[in-house]
């Protein structure tokens, strides 16, 4: 494609703590779709964006945070769900601050609509902006955004 820039966009997209679970998990508060469908969804916007879209699921924070620390070398940009890690790993948070790329951080629930707990995040302060509460659209719509701080960062140059 002539319009396709050489070097195409990567983006990570990492899932934490049982997103595995989604489409059965409390299908009340994160809706019936589950985490391929979310998958699917990413790779058909990423497609139409074109960008390259790399997407993984951990239940352990270990694995997330080996997946910021690979992000660093191979992605311009990364959307993080770290789900219940969002409300209590400092650990997590501080491979955030490591980057120097746009993180986006992503819920699919309103974290502010629900429990205390859930009013504060890790992340937030080091993220560069937080999109919540649109279920499985949460993500189309981080997509949407890496793109636009990518595009907005090069022209800039
Ligand atoms: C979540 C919100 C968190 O509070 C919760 O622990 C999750 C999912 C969301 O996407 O709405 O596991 O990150």
């Amino acid at each position: 494609h002539p319009t396709m820039p050489a070097t195409q966009t990567t983006i990570h997209i990492i899932n934490g703590p049982n997103l595995d679970q989604l489409g059965s998990r409390e299908p009340s508060i994160y809706g019936n779709t589950t985490l391929a469908d979310i998958e699917t969804l990413c790779q058909a916007e990423a497609k139409r964006l074109g960008m390259r879209l790399a997407f993984m699921q951990s239940n352990a924070e270990a694995d997330i945070i080996a997946a910021l620390h690979t992000a660093s070398n191979t992605a311009q940009a990364v959307i993080i769900n770290a789900a219940g890690y969002s409300h209590t790993s400092v650990a997590i948070a501080d491979a955030v601050r490591m980057l120097s790329i746009p993180v986006i951080e992503v819920h699919l629930s309103n974290t502010q609509a629900r429990e205390d707990f859930r009013h504060h995040s890790h992340i937030a302060p080091v993220a560069t902006g937080i999109i919540a509460g649109f279920g499985a659209e949460s993500y189309r719509l981080a997509l949407l955004a890496a793109q636009t701080i990518l595009l907005a960062s090069a022209t800039e140059k």
